[in-house]
């Protein structure tokens, strides 16, 4: 797997033009609030599937009073270098996100290439991941899917786009009962499919964490929960049709669907009843990072691939302890990273060749 080389921003956010050389590991954005710490970030982010980092409108990316925006990078994979470029272009007055590799812009490079960048992004909320609501964990399991299952997004969007509509057919006087019974059983089989590959994630989290809460000692163990009031293990296809069927009703009027994995939770228990919580801020902090390391070695181990790491203001409420795991997570497996704080001192604990850039442009 590669890793990026630099990166050229143009009228990209605050950027007009702006380049920056990367190192193959660490590497940490530096400067004052506001100075584009996270929008650098960003702009490395855009280069996987999606709408990158923050998900914003892509409309928002171009640098007030422009009208495109530019992001070039090379890319190393195994000593061959890619030109990455990524450009904004109208269609029917939407922006949309045009990514070309080596000038060729064909779907099978492009997925080539979305194989080779697998992201796993700390943003300053996901220290809040256990606070949070139910919609955050779910993004967060969600996002570590998508570090191995690149089609997992597909999935997703079908059964948001079936769910609304089913909506939107709920709404309407007259029922097209054949079209309604068609959706409800895509429905069912995305649904099926959300649940499975999350249980799968469920699983492969869980082993992890507990494997390195013990390698540092922590003398506690990590069990999660799927909350969720209609999912059953024997559940099926079948089931859920039925379900929708019977729900119909209530679910025009009250808008939405009453049931499937859009509504599920997942709880981090400690020692089995104790919620992960009302743990401190800085032990929900050291799950975190413990739960990013163990992502990355599962994907390092058994899916043969390489993150690339982007952790936004995560050095905010490191003990010893969480300033080792994030150490560990730097230095055990060659990750290339990107980490941003408002001083360099707060990074005073990496190794000297990290490559400290000093995030200036206006
Ligand atoms: N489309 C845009 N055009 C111009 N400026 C923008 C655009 N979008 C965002 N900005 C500005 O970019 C600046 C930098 O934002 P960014 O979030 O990257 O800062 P930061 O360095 O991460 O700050 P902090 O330390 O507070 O997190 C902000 O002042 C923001 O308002
Ligand atoms: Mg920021």
């Amino acid at each position: 797997m590669g890793y990026f080389k630099n990166i050229t921003l143009n009228n990209f956010r605050n950027f007009e033009n702006y380049s920056l050389n990367f190192s193959k590991e660490c590497n940490v954005f530096f400067g004052i609030n506001g100075c584009g710490k996270t929008n650098v970030l960003e702009g490395i982010s855009l280069f996987s599937k999606g709408k990158g980092l923050r998900k914003d409108r892509l409309n928002n990316l171009i640098k007030k009073n422009h009208k495109h925006f530019s992001i070039k990078s090379d890319f190393d994979n195994q000593n061959i270098i890619y030109n990455f470029l990524i450009k904004s272009e109208y269609r029917n007055d939407n922006v949309k996100k045009i990514f070309s590799v080596n000038e060729d812009r064909t779907k099978d490079i492009i997925d080539t290439i979305y194989n080779l960048t697998t992201f796993l992004y700390f943003l300053p909320e996901t220290e809040r991941l256990f606070l949070a609501s139910p919609n955050t964990r779910r993004n967060f399991i969600d996002q570590l899917i998508f570090t191995y299952n690149t089609k997992y997004n597909k999935t997703l969007n079908l059964y948001n786009k079936y769910l609304l509509e089913r909506s939107k057919l709920l709404k309407t006087n007259i029922l097209d009962e054949k079209w309604l019974s068609q959706l409800e059983k895509y429905i069912s089989l995305y649904a099926l499919e959300i649940y499975s590959f999350r249980e799968k994630q469920i699983g492969i989290l869980s082993e992890y964490l507990n494997k390195y809460l013990n390698y540092y000692n922590l003398n506690f163990k990590i069990s999660i929960k799927l909350n969720d009031s209609f999912f059953t293990k024997n559940i099926t296809e079948d089931l859920i049709v039925k379900e929708l069927k019977k729900n119909r009703n209530k679910d025009a009027l009250i808008g939405g669907c009453s049931v499937g994995p859009h509504k599920s939770d997942y709880i981090f228990y400690v020692n089995k009843d104790f919620l992960a919580s009302q743990l401190s801020t800085g032990q929900q902090k050291t799950l975190i990072l413990l739960a990013f390391l163990s992502q990355s070695k599962y994907l390092i181990d058994i899916e043969k691939r390489k993150p690339i790491l982007l952790f936004d203001e995560v050095c905010s409420h490191l003990d010893e302890l969480n300033r080792s795991i994030l150490l560990g997570l730097v230095e055990s497996f060659n990750l290339q990273i990107f980490m941003t704080g408002t001083s360099k001192d707060l990074f005073s604990f990496l190794s000297t060749n990290t490559n400290f850039c000093n995030i200036t442009e206006k």
